[in-house]
């Protein structure tokens, strides 16, 4: 598959097969993705890959923080990586909506005020939407704002390489919310700050989350070319 394939079948995948994919093939994925840029090469990313009963015992533990209201609200989150604002000013609070109204709405079917299904939704989120294995991608704090960057690249590099394997990924900031559980269950020191979870698996071709696809904006609305000739 060419890089250009893999960008454009790309997608957040939110319903996985129960198809295992091996540790050998992991490994290889994150080799390729451990060939992405970082400043200085620093490489400050570190990644714990939950199959099998690991996953399944982080899982249910998620699943029982979130069912508990254990989950931290945007602002208190971990410094200096705060995945969302507060408040979402334009035209961002307007995207944003849109994608809920295009997951929920469109995709899920489900009410705007049905509060109880789109929490019985959101919840999958806490078992990787059934994927295989579920990964989460940590940075040392030591390196500040700067290897988030570095964490970003690596994370595309890394849902790329499993694009052109077959694979499929969905990033998942939605972990953070309960980072004393990942903490406590990975056993990750404060000195590392949580990134991103990862589900990684095969999409279920059937399901109807797999059926839809996000829109983006034109190149012209995020573009200034400063391409002037010359005059003398
Ligand atoms: C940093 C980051 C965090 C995300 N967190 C979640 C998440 O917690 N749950 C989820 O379902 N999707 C999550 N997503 C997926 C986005 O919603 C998705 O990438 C976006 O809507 C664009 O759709 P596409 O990836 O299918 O093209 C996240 C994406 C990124 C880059």
């Amino acid at each position: 598959m060419s890089v250009e394939e893999a960008l454009r079948t790309r997608h957040a995948v939110r319903a996985f097969l129960p198809a295992p994919v091996a540790r050998e093939e992991v490994e290889r994925l994150l080799a390729l993705a451990s060939r992405s840029a970082s400043n200085s090469n620093t490489q400050p990313w570190r990644v714990h890959v939950l199959m099998g009963a690991a996953k399944h015992r982080l899982t249910s533990a998620l699943l029982e923080a979130f069912d508990s209201g254990r989950r931290i609200p945007e602002a208190e989150l971990e410094y200096p990586y705060q995945p969302a604002p507060d408040a979402w000013p334009e035209p961002f609070g307007a995207r944003r909506r849109r994608f809920g109204e295009w997951l929920y709405g469109d995709v899920l079917g489900i009410d705007r005020g049905d509060a109880v299904l789109r929490a019985a939704y959101h919840a999958r989120n806490y078992t990787f939407f059934g994927a295989p294995a579920g990964l989460v991608v940590t940075v040392s704090r030591h390196l500040l704002s700067g290897a988030l960057v570095d964490a970003g690249l690596f994370l595309q590099a890394l849902m790329l390489a499993a694009r052109a394997a077959g694979l499929d990924t969905c990033p998942q900031a939605s972990l953070i919310h309960f980072h004393p559980v990942l903490r406590d269950q990975l056993g990750i020191p404060d000195d590392q700050i949580i990134v991103c979870g990862l589900a990684l698996g095969y999409a279920d071709p059937d399901h109807v989350l797999c059926a839809h696809r996000t829109g983006r904006e034109p190149v012209e609305s995020f573009t200034v070319f400063h391409d002037d000739v010359p005059t003398d």
